[in-house]
């Protein structure tokens, strides 16, 4: 009965719709279409609904023809409802004043985001501590990627027994892609199968749960141990991206990652503009796996380090930024006259120390007239006899041009603080450092250098926010802190997929390094994985919140790229710590929704979202959703202001234990804060308690946000907040 409620209401559409279709029918053919994202909601409950007929039923009707071959892109039918189809703009129009369409937006194409670093954060190898291996061993880890490499011995399934009882997911990986007992299960949306091509997929997959492979290095560098946070844990792969990212892939693979039984979903993919949590799949996407249980890690972004470049925005997922590890890569220049310069490229190229011609690019210049752009190395402006079997200079970083050129080597002015591969031998140095290297090359008529092997330092300045890595603030939910903490992504070693290149011949590596908020991401959806091991029963907020307020907590600095919580957030994840937060900041869907309708988002938009129909009888101001930072943005920048912040803690330590509340006041703020009560004292696990936090002050005018933590403290545990507040968005933040 119900399902032909369902047809007749949309029966009545087709009456109103088949006077327009002709019209249609004929503007289609030229009409540029275009795939678009029917989002339906939540999927009814009745049994006898069928999703794919009705999609089916619902694209017969807007275009007007029975066959719609080459229209349906794609059903979602699995944990929500809704289709990708190929349509023309009156199509669009007409799909979108439907019964039962929540929204319709255009599938965009997301970026990919592109093992020292568990031994940096304490997570220690080997150390079985109260680690329950079938526990891990049970746990799911999805990563939306650029597919995998299931060869890798990182995937191995030596020692793994059958997947665990509840995956409900298939190998669908394509032809002759093969799954196993650690890579449980490999989907793929776009054009061919779910073989990592460029090796990102893989990169990430391992650091988030690949196996502990020993005497690993990239041609020597980095050698050790490579393992991801729960080597026991299993991995299901979903190939969103193939060339490109597009919406609709990344929407199918939480549909069905969802329903498959994964517990974490990491992806490292994002955008470099900022769109409506309404119409970005991640944010849909992450709300839909929150309301089952399931947290989305996401990266920040490799827009930094401009104010207000994040784009993962959302509080239902967690964002990660990334930061420098104590191990990093140099590699030294040798000039002729015994000097040496230290560059930052990772470079496995050895050239035994032989001291090789330089030539800047402006003495290769193919004509008098382009010496400016040959400084610069730009490809036509360069002769290339006059730099084959040289070492190349240039004031940018272009190691391809010097391959292409003829070159041995390439020295180059690069300003970044990390390190990344190159096809042939590379050092990228500072601008002082340049600035020498050109006095040294001007002294003498036979410049000579050797560009070395990269070594391995030991950095006692980490953790430190990368220049990429995106920051705040929020430029959506304004008083949500974004990104959440930071965690390793700089020139992280882990497993590639021998279909990749990173070189300009044929030589593959099992093992490479890569720097990114990529690589970051993985950290944190392992250290989820990890704290759910230990509490399985934790809700994506009670996990998300242990890894906030256990995080080491990391001082703003103005010097260099400049870094604040806007940066770092609430800190660098400490695995170990995650696992014993004390107290908890949990938020259930139904306070995300009070959240959004206190974002003044009207029902309609928020049905966008949660695909559900609300009311907003519960209206909540967005700072007080129950978020593990405080954050406010203020109207104005001068004058006097007072603003309040409620919260609820829950007990999960000691189940007889009191918390005190103390405040720290960050880099020189002048905030006032109150905490009400300033003691809680628990009776018994689970408890929840309720306190306000009340900031006020005046003249927020400074270059750096006031700031302050508020540190929960029962003598174990020490359960911190950061509390920002801030005025504009501080362009003077940008470098
Ligand atoms: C091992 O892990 C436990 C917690 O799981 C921690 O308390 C201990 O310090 C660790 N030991 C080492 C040597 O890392
Ligand atoms: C691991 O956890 C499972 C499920 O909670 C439990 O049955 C088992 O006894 C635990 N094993 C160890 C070694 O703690
Ligand atoms: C699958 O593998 C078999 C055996 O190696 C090969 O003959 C076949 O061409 C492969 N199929 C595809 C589509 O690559
Ligand atoms: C997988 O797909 C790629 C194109 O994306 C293709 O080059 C490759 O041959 C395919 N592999 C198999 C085994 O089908
Ligand atoms: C190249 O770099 C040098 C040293 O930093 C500088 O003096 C020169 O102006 C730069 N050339 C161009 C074209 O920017
Ligand atoms: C942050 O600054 C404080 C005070 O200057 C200092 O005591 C602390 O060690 C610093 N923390 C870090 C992580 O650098
Ligand atoms: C809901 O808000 C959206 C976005 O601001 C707006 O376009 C739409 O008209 C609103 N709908 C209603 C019913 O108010
Ligand atoms: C709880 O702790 C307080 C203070 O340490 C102590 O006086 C009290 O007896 C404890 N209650 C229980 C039930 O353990």
């Amino acid at each position: 009965m119900a399902k032909r409620g369902a047809f007749s209401s949309l029966l009545s559409c087709l009456i109103v719709l088949l006077f327009l279709t002709p019209v249609l029918a004929v503007t289609n053919d030229h009409q540029e279409k275009q795939v678009y994202i029917v989002y339906m909601g939540s999927l009814p409950s009745r049994a006898d609904y069928s999703p794919v007929s009705n999609h089916i039923s619902i694209l017969q009707e807007i275009t007007g023809e029975s066959s719609i071959e080459g229209r349906l892109v794609r059903s979602y039918k699995r944990s929500f409802n809704g289709f990708a189809a190929r349509l023309t703009e009156s199509e669009r129009q007409l799909v979108a004043n439907m019964e039962g369409v929540v929204s319709v937006f255009p599938s965009k194409k997301l970026k990919l985001q592109t093992t020292a670093s568990w031994d940096f954060m304490g997570l220690k190898e080997g150390n079985k501590t109260n680690r329950n291996l079938s526990v891990e061993s049970d746990t799911i880890i999805g990563v939306f990627d650029g597919g995998i490499w299931p060869e890798s011995e990182s995937f191995s399934d030596k020692g793994f027994g059958p997947p665990p009882k509840k995956w409900k997911g298939i190998c669908a990986g394509g032809n002759n892609f093969t799954c196993n007992n650690k890579l449980i299960g490999a989907r793929h949306y776009g054009p061919g199968n779910a073989t990592d091509h460029s090796g990102h997929g893989t990169h990430t997959a391992s650091i988030a749960a690949g196996n502990a492979v020993a005497k690993t290095s990239f041609f020597g560098l980095g050698y050790g141990t490579v393992r991801g946070a729960v080597p026991a844990s299993r991995i299901a792969a979903y190939k969103v991206c193939a060339g490109e990212c597009k919406d609709e892939y990344i929407l199918s693979a939480f549909d069905d990652a969802i329903a498959d039984g994964v517990d974490i979903i990491t992806i490292s993919i994002g955008d470099i503009d900022v769109y409506p949590f309404e119409t970005d799949p991640i944010v849909i996407g992450a709300f839909h796996a929150m309301s089952k249980g399931i947290l989305t890690v996401n990266a920040a972004g490799n827009t930094g380090p401009y104010t207000a470049s994040i784009t993962s925005l959302a509080p239902w997922m967690l964002t990660v930024a990334a930061s420098t590890t104590n191990r990093a890569f140099v590699n030294k220049v040798v000039l002729g006259d015994g000097k040496t310069l230290v560059g930052n490229s990772v470079n496995n190229f050895d050239l035994k120390g032989e001291k090789l011609p330089l030539v800047y690019g402006k003495s290769a210049a193919s004509s008098a007239s382009l010496v400016k752009c040959a400084e610069d190395c730009t490809p036509n402006c360069l002769d290339a006899s006059l730099v084959k079997g040289k070492i190349l200079v240039c004031n940018r970083s272009l190691p391809y041009v010097a391959y292409t050129k003829g070159a041995v080597a390439g020295i180059f002015k690069d300003g970044a603080d990390w390190a990344q591969i190159e096809g042939i031998p590379v050092s990228g140095l500072q601008e002082n450092d340049f600035e020498s290297l050109l006095s040294y090359i001007k002294s003498t008529n036979t410049p000579k250098a050797a560009v070395l092997k990269s070594d391995t330092v030991f950095n006692p300045q980490a953790p430190r926010i990368l220049s990429f890595s995106s920051r705040g603030p929020n430029t959506i939910a304004t008083d949500i802190l974004k990104p959440d903490v930071t965690a390793p992504g700089q020139e992280i070693l882990a497993a590639n997929s021998l279909k990749a290149l990173p070189f300009y011949d044929n030589t593959h590596v099992k093992y490479t390094i890569e720097s990114g908020t990529s690589m970051s991401c993985p950290h944190v959806a392992g250290v989820a994985a990890y704290v759910k091991t230990f509490h399985p029963k934790w809700s994506p907020s009670m996990i998300k919140s242990a890894i906030m307020t256990t995080a080491w907590s990391l001082n703003a600095s103005e010097s260099g790229y400049a870094s604040t919580e806007f940066a770092y957030g609430a800190g660098h994840v400490d695995p170990i710590a995650a696992t014993n937060p004390g107290l908890v900041y949990d938020s259930t869907k139904a306070d995300y929704i009070a959240f959004l309708c206190g974002m003044n988002y009207n029902a309609t938009t928020i049905k966008l979202i949660s695909g559900e129909a609300v009311t907003c009888a519960g209206k909540n101001l967005p700072r007080n959703l129950n978020y593990p930072s405080m954050s406010a943005k203020l109207s104005r920048t001068y004058g006097s202001f007072s603003i309040t912040f409620s919260r609820t803690v829950t007990n999960v330590g000691t189940p007889n234990s009191t918390y005190k509340s103390k405040v720290v006041l960050n880099h020189g703020s002048k905030l006032n804060v109150k905490v009400s009560p300033s003691v809680l004292s628990m009776k018994s696990l689970n408890e929840k308690q309720s306190f306000t936090v009340t900031v006020s002050g005046s003249d927020l005018g400074s270059k750096l946000p006031s700031s302050a933590n508020l540190i929960w403290s029962d003598g174990t545990h020490n359960v911190r907040s950061p509390i920002v507040v801030y005025a504009g968005i501080f362009p003077s933040l940008s470098p």
